[in-house]
């Protein structure tokens, strides 16, 4: 059994096999059930503490960061256990439960449009770094442009897949937003078997996949939109582009067929590996991240049509049938 503070608690998730129909053993990476419930615990713990360590953070501070959501729950449940106030910047494009999540940890929120370029001087990076900029005592952990994203990802998911697998993984998969959660864990795992292949998801619609002509698409998390220093192509093999069609399509195959709520970067991973593993081999073995759980996301309605019955008296009534007790 685990024991430790909630931080010591970050990481140590299972493997979770799958059957894909594939000769290779496919295993999901059940990220959501770390304590902020995503991928970004990880990443987000290494940089608070590292700039605690160098005294860029100090007691008082406020870490103020943009986020596509999970990175800012993550800094939100960190900052309310250590005592720092947080302030996070989000695009309009968060679900309600992420930025409901965020507030209730006690952060604070900015709600920005979602521009398609991070550049843009009203994007939720911009914003964030002017705030940063005018609110002393802060910290900015930076997670588009800080390559301790990807570090903190190394010494945790990284090692951790090679120890959980014993060493037997040949393939990783994982969705790529800032490139931290790839370029990491790859490393790590290149490092000990350069022979280990690495595919990162991106989004159909992101500025890499349309050769510089990005169109809005619903995935969150997911999407190369600009160049970062955090994303080390060097590890990465190859990049899958996915539709939100075929993404969000397979969150309710997901749940329904094997009993994993996925968020929607795990359904367009796992869309992207079923297809991928098709031509594996039954040495293979695959490793794919769930980077969130889909209770983040049930109110956008990607999980199919709910089926639901009204009790009236000792009748349960819905629209196709009625069921005597
Ligand atoms: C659910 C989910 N999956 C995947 C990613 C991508 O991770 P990274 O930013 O490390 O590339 C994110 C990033 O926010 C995420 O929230």
């Amino acid at each position: 059994m685990a024991l430790g503070n909630l931080l010591d608690l970050i990481g140590n998730t299972p493997l979770a096999r799958v059957d894909f129909g594939s000769p290779a053993t496919v295993y999901a990476k059940l990220e959501y059930l770390n304590p902020s419930g995503s991928v970004k615990d990880r990443s987000a713990r290494y940089m608070v503490e590292q700039a605690e360590k160098q005294g860029l953070l100090k007691t008082g501070g406020t870490i103020i960061d943009a986020s596509s959501g999970n990175h800012g729950v993550a800094l939100a449940m960190i900052g309310a256990m250590k005592g720092y106030k947080v302030i996070i910047t989000v695009s309009e494009k968060i679900s309600q439960e992420k930025l409901q999540t965020i507030q209730a940890y006690g952060a604070q929120t900015v709600m920005c449009p979602a521009t398609q370029f991070i550049e843009d001087p009203d994007s939720y990076h911009s914003v964030a770094r002017h705030l940063a900029q005018e609110t002393p005592n802060s910290f900015m952990p930076n997670q588009y442009f800080n390559t301790m994203n990807a570090d903190g990802h190394y010494h945790s998911l990284g090692a951790e897949v090679w120890r959980q697998t014993e060493g037997r993984i040949t393939h990783f998969f994982a969705g790529v937003g800032t490139g931290g959660t790839i370029s990491g864990t790859a490393k790590y795992l290149k490092e000990r078997n350069p022979e280990i292949k690495v595919i990162g998801i991106d989004a159909a619609n992101s500025l890499r996949a349309t050769n510089g002509n990005p169109k809005p698409y619903k995935i969150e998390g997911i999407g190369i939109d600009f160049t970062s220093p955090v994303l080390n192509y060097d590890v990465i093999d190859e990049i899958i582009a996915v539709s939100d069609e075929h993404g969000l399509g397979m969150l309710p195959k997901l749940a329904r067929n094997w009993g994993l709520l996925g968020g929607p970067s795990s359904g367009a991973v796992a869309y992207a590996v079923q297809q991928y593993a098709k031509q594996l081999s039954t040495d293979a073995m695959a490793v794919m991240i769930f980077g969130d759980s889909g209770r983040a996301y049930l109110s956008k309605g990607f999980y199919g049509e709910p089926r639901h019955m009204r009790a009236v008296s000792h009748v349960m009534r819905d629209t196709s049938h009625t069921i005597e007790l």
